[in-house]
């Protein structure tokens, strides 16, 4: 199985960003952790601070892996173009969050991606990353 992890704005400052928000461990830590645990999975990982880059990743994996995994951070809540990418993909996008985007302010109440993805899994942390990994296993 080929999963793709694709994180957007600002989390490429995870483990100095807000840390009582988003915990003290970098992605790219985190990532090793997930390939050592689940060796069977093909998993690649992309980072952008831009819509765009985003946009053009999920497009390029978007017809070959069996999945991906998104946490568009911001642009979850702004973005028309990130919607419509997935909509005009066949892999299963699942989106995640580190926080509990409901527990938090207003206007991160409000997902572009939700509507058009397979699931969503929000509020555990660095282990939502972990959980969407295993609803694609099953
Ligand atoms: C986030 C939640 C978003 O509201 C925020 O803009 C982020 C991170 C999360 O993982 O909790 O950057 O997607």
């Amino acid at each position: 199985m080929k999963l793709m992890i694709i994180n957007g704005p600002n989390l490429n400052l995870l483990g100095k960003r807000e840390p009582e928000v988003y915990g003290n461990q970098n992605f790219e830590d985190y990532f090793l952790s997930l390939k050592s645990k689940y060796p069977s999975v093909e998993m690649d990982y992309f980072q952008s601070n831009i819509e765009g880059e985003l946009i053009d990743k999920i497009q390029e994996v978007g017809f070959s892996y069996d999945g991906i995994i998104l946490n568009a951070a911001a642009y979850t809540h702004t973005s028309v173009g990130i919607g419509d990418a997935i909509k005009a993909i066949v892999t299963p996008v699942i989106e995640v969050h580190i926080s509990n985007t409901y527990s938090r302010e207003e206007f991160r109440h409000t997902s572009f991606i939700s509507p058009v993805a397979k699931g969503v899994i929000l509020g555990f942390g660095l282990q939502s990353y972990d959980l969407a990994i295993q609803s694609f296993m099953d």
